[in-house]
């Protein structure tokens, strides 16, 4: 069962409570051609049709490749994947630099840190793994995702166990980690630098409202437009009698009904003038 302020909120955002029935497709990546439908938001990506074996291939929802692109990591670059487990995103990343950059991927959970380990060994990837709080992560980096702990809003026809945890105080407790952290990510972005901030989730709360924290928390952190083919709707800059910075405009909110994937938030945060 929905509960019931979370059915109230969604249609606030004008999503039905049908989204939880919707299938989402997955995809892989590939570099050689193959004859199947190309996702439109990144070529090297395929649909895979229903009778697909998985064999050896990477499986993931292809929402995933959003934070990823919008990170626009280059071999040379010092990546740092702060909730990294289990490895979706390292590996699209890794995947989008040929393997070439050095990444750290860390989480704060053993066991699910035991998961990353499995997909970079299996897919020798070029990353180091660590296992502890993002909060005590030291050091500099130039590009930074923060692919933050939510309540999970948008893991659509996956987790319906999400609904039994869900509550506005348990989203207003998730929101002051997700400070805390993104915050953390921020002090060890360099000069120029990206940091990438996404949730699976649809509360103003874990995505606008973090996003704006930061943004007059320092005053060197500046939104970038987010150069990814997909379609979406903006960030919000006002709700619920809450105004956001009129920036917050250039992050993706998107919808299950958008594309056929779970709910994504993305922003794109610079480090500079
Ligand atoms: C949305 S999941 C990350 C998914 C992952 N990026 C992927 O693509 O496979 C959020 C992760 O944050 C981790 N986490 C929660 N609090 C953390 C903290 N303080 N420091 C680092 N990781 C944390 C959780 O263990 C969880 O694995």
């Amino acid at each position: 069962m929905i509960p019931s302020k979370l059915g109230e909120r969604l249609e606030k955002l004008g999503l039905s409570e049908s989204i939880y029935e919707q299938r989402t497709r997955k995809c892989i990546l590939s570099r050689t051609d193959m004859e199947m439908e190309k996702v439109p938001w990144y070529e090297s990506a395929y649909f895979l049709p229903d009778d697909f074996h998985k064999k050896d291939s990477f499986v993931f929802d292809p929402v995933s490749l959003v934070p990823c692109l919008a990170l626009d990591a280059k071999k040379e670059d010092k990546i740092l994947d702060i909730c990294a487990a289990p490895g979706t995103k390292t590996f699209i990343i890794s995947f989008l630099t040929r393997n070439e950059a050095y990444i750290i991927a860390n989480d704060i959970s053993r066991l699910r840190v035991k998961r990353l380990k499995g997909i970079v060994n299996k897919y020798d990837l070029s990353a180091e793994v660590l296992n502890m709080s993002g909060r005590k992560i030291a050091g500099s980096f130039n590009k930074i995702i923060l692919d933050a702990p939510c309540s999970g809003e948008g893991m659509v026809n996956k987790n319906k166990k999400l609904f039994d945890h869900w509550s506005e105080k348990r989203i207003r407790m998730i929101a002051k980690k997700q400070k805390k952290l993104i915050a953390h990510a921020f002090e060890l972005l360099e000069w120029g630098g990206t940091l990438v901030y996404s949730t699976c989730t649809f509360s103003t709360e874990e995505n606008e409202g973090v996003v704006d924290f930061l943004l007059s928390k320092y005053k060197d952190a500046k939104l970038a437009d987010i150069d990814v083919n997909i379609v979406h709707t903006q960030g919000l800059i006002d709700w619920d009698g809450k105004k956001y910075d009129n920036s917050l405009a250039k992050c993706f909110r998107i919808y299950p009904q958008h594309n056929n994937t779970s709910g994504f938030f993305v922003a794109k945060i610079s480090k500079g003038e």
